[in-house]
């Protein structure tokens, strides 16, 4: 028997409830170097974990390992090591823990509650979980599907403030990483860097569910994707590369944004951002000096994606715009004269939820697509995400109704043609 077969089957034998958390650690510590040896090719394996596996390749926040009849989801989010464990064997029996920094679950999940606040519920769509979703925490959700399962009573709306209502679901995911109670679970694909790092969260929920193979196929088809479009958008330059600069009104304050998966975007569309991003310059409305500093900026640029928040996203439009700038229709700005401002709530729910918070999170590529058709138009691609209020372009109001496939059904990811 191998030295890393040894330890890991000795650990799994201490696996008791009440062990000690050294002996966990060390658990978890062959389960990494299991995980290792197997990252190096180098030594045959006793651990040959049931079904599927996932590798993480892309998200730098969490780490998954593998056992036989147990999994180790590592989130360094929240600090906590998730030990999933099989529902037929005699671990998930005997084996429970709910400290700070793990917590036990029995898989695969029977059913689970979703914490909504910022939460893409699309992530369960694409592995086709929506029918043991079960509870809610409000109705402010852009996923049609979802919605749909909600308004055929499949979901109950659930008060986040009464831990009661929490309890009876299996997992309750959120996307806060505070939260003490056994069965809640935290999932945070924000925290990542990169568009493609958020997106590969997919293997993180999959893990619960002993979905890994559809996670990997997803995921697979959604980078091949997003890195193909990128390839190509790198190939549109003619000359210069379009400037692009996100900016954002909030208290007679203007600001560009410097979100890192932001800049990742413009970049791989084949566009530049705009000088001064990083620089968190502030630009006061009431301060002619920041504000023709602000101005001599927006005059290099060539698109504008406007993130101002707006109660009602439909009544933001061009003139709001222009108020909030303090500049009129004739302004001399390039993307003014050439219609190239645009904003990422095309897609609302109840004028409050954004798609853009949820299936845009998941499927990167579709925001790529638009964002490329943004920098370089073609003119016969209708963009997801965004809306052009230069020109006018209103808001699509998400609803059950225009959910067409069976809830039970996943979510196959669009691949745009590159
Ligand atoms: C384990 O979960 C599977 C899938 O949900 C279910 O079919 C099976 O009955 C469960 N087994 C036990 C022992 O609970
Ligand atoms: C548990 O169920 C899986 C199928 O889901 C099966 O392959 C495995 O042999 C079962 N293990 C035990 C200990 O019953
Ligand atoms: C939610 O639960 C809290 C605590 O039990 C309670 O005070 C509050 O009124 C409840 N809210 C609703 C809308 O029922
Ligand atoms: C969730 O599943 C558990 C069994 O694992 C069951 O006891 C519970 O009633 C279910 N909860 C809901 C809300 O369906
Ligand atoms: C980009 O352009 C170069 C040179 O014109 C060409 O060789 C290459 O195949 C192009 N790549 C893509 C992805 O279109
Ligand atoms: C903006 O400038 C005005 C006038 O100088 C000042 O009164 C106000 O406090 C400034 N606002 C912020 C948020 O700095």
């Amino acid at each position: 028997m191998l030295a890393g077969q040894r330890s890991l089957l000795r650990a799994s034998l201490l696996l008791r409830p009440h062990t000690p958390p050294m002996l966990l650690i060390a658990l978890l510590v062959s389960a990494q170097l299991a995980a290792a040896a197997v990252g190096s090719g180098k030594t045959a394996l006793a651990v040959v974990p049931r079904g599927s596996t996932s590798h993480v390749e892309d998200a730098a926040l969490f780490r998954l390992y593998y056992g036989q009849s147990f999994k180790v989801i590592k989130n360094s989010v929240d600090g906590r090591s998730y030990l999933l464990l099989q529902n037929n064997t005699t671990m998930a029996s005997r084996t429970k823990y709910c400290s700070g920094r793990i917590k036990s679950f029995i898989i695969p999940l029977f059913n689970y509650s979703v914490d909504t606040t910022f939460f893409p519920v699309s992530f369960f769509e694409l592995l086709g979980l929506v029918d043991s979703l079960k509870g809610i925490t409000s109705e402010s959700i852009t996923s049609q599907c979802v919605l749909k399962s909600y308004a055929n009573g499949n979901i109950q709306l659930i008060n986040k403030t009464d831990p009661r209502q929490l309890t009876p679901f299996s997992a309750h995911f959120t996307s806060a990483d505070n939260e003490q109670a056994c069965n809640f679970a935290a999932f945070v694909p924000l925290e990542e860097r990169t568009p493609l790092q958020r997106a590969e969260w997919i293997k993180y929920l999959a893990a619960f569910t002993n979905l890994e193979a559809r996670a990997n196929s997803v995921y697979d088809a959604i980078k091949g994707n997003y890195i193909c479009l990128s390839k190509a958008a790198s190939n549109l330059t003619t000359h210069f590369k379009p400037i692009v600069a996100w900016v954002e009104y909030s208290q007679y304050i203007w600001t560009f944004s410097a979100e890192d998966y932001k800049l990742g975007y413009v970049t791989d569309a084949g566009g530049e951002n705009v000088e001064g991003t990083s620089s968190n310059q502030r630009y006061n409305v009431s301060s002619s000096d920041d504000m023709e500093n602000f101005y001599a900026l927006l005059c290099t640029v060539d698109v504008v994606i406007d993130q101002t928040h707006a109660p009602e996203p439909a009544e933001y439009t061009l003139s709001t715009f222009l108020e909030n700038i303090n500049a009129d229709e004739d302004a001399n700005f390039d993307f003014l004269r050439n219609k190239c401002l645009w904003r990422f709530d095309k897609r609302v729910r109840d004028s409050s939820a954004l798609d853009w918070h949820d299936g845009a999170i998941s499927q990167p590529q579709l925001v790529l697509a638009d964002l490329i058709e943004i920098l370089f138009p073609t003119g016969n691609y209708d963009p997801t995400y965004f809306r052009n209020i230069a020109k006018n372009e209103a808001v699509v109001s998400v609803g059950p109704e225009a959910c067409s496939r069976s809830t039970s059904a996943p979510l196959d990811p669009i691949i745009i043609q590159c």
